[in-house]
């Protein structure tokens, strides 16, 4: 992609601030890393797709002229938001961006509402696929087993949802003890449920157990299909789990 479109390019502090970089070729390049894990889970022209934790709108980006069945991004940093709006929207307005007012140490520290009682503001089977690209590996696991609920109500009956993790279970675990992953992860939540990256700011990188991954899925009545595993947790690279997941109501 060249940027030949410098109003859809997100200002130079916004792109160091996600994408650790100055150059607009980093941000070139998250537009199409989205668009690929998107188009290799399936995704069709026609379908209504949600994008939970929206950022800079690097899927939406890259999604325009291929998609026709509309967008929603859902992002909880005001000023990532308002972009998107004024940028994308303002031009393409089936990609629409919706801020939500809710509290994280780590992208919406002022922010006014609890994530785990958030209700996502459309109907339920809204969208043929769901996204959320390192969304997973920022929520606390009140908040995750309430979004993962919220997917299963969002989604239609043959939806999709992509989404990426870090995913803790013995292998994983045995590499962050031995210090190969990326991050530390060396606080443990009270919860039992996951690893934090600092304690100070919970939300800066949270590795969530497989096992209760797995167990909010069933419960929601969601099938995990399939889970590409990353490697994060052995020092090769900083790519995540990503889990592909279908609805459940046999
Ligand atoms: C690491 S960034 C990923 C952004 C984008 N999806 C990407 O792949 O480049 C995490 C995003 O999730 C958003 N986020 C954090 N907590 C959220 C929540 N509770 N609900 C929705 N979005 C959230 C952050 O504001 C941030 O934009």
């Amino acid at each position: 992609m060249r940027w030949r479109n410098r109003a859809l390019l997100p200002p130079a502090h916004l792109r160091v601030y996600y994408y650790g970089a100055l150059n607009p070729d980093a941000f070139t390049r998250a537009c199409e890393r989205a668009r690929v894990e998107v188009t290799i889970h399936g995704l069709k022209p026609e379908h209504r797709v949600l994008d939970i934790g929206s950022g800079i709108g690097n899927l939406a980006i890259g999604l325009i002229g291929f998609l026709t069945g509309g967008y929603d991004g859902i992002e909880i940093h005001p000023e990532a938001v308002a972009w998107c709006q004024q940028a994308i929207t303002s031009q393409h307005p089936h990609f629409r961006f919706h801020r939500a007012d809710l509290a994280s140490h780590a992208y919406n520290p002022h922010g006014l509402g609890a994530p785990s009682a958030y209700r996502f503001p459309f109907p339920d089977h809204s969208f043929d696929f769901i996204f959320l690209s390192s969304v997973f590996t920022h929520l606390l696991p009140d908040t995750v087993e309430h979004y993962v609920h919220e997917i299963s109500r969002l989604l239609a009956p043959d939806g999709v949802c992509v989404a990426s993790y870090f995913l803790l279970n013995d292998d994983t675990r045995a590499g962050v003890d031995r210090g190969d992953s990326f991050m530390a992860f060396d606080v443990r939540h009270p919860s039992g449920l996951c690893r934090l990256h600092d304690a100070t700011i919970p939300e800066a990188a949270v590795a969530l157990e497989e096992t209760f991954v797995q167990r909010v899925h069933q419960q929601a009545e969601l099938r995990i299909q399939d889970i590409r595993r990353g490697s994060w947790w052995n020092g090769k690279a900083h790519d995540q789990d990503v889990l592909t997941v279908v609805p459940d109501r046999t």
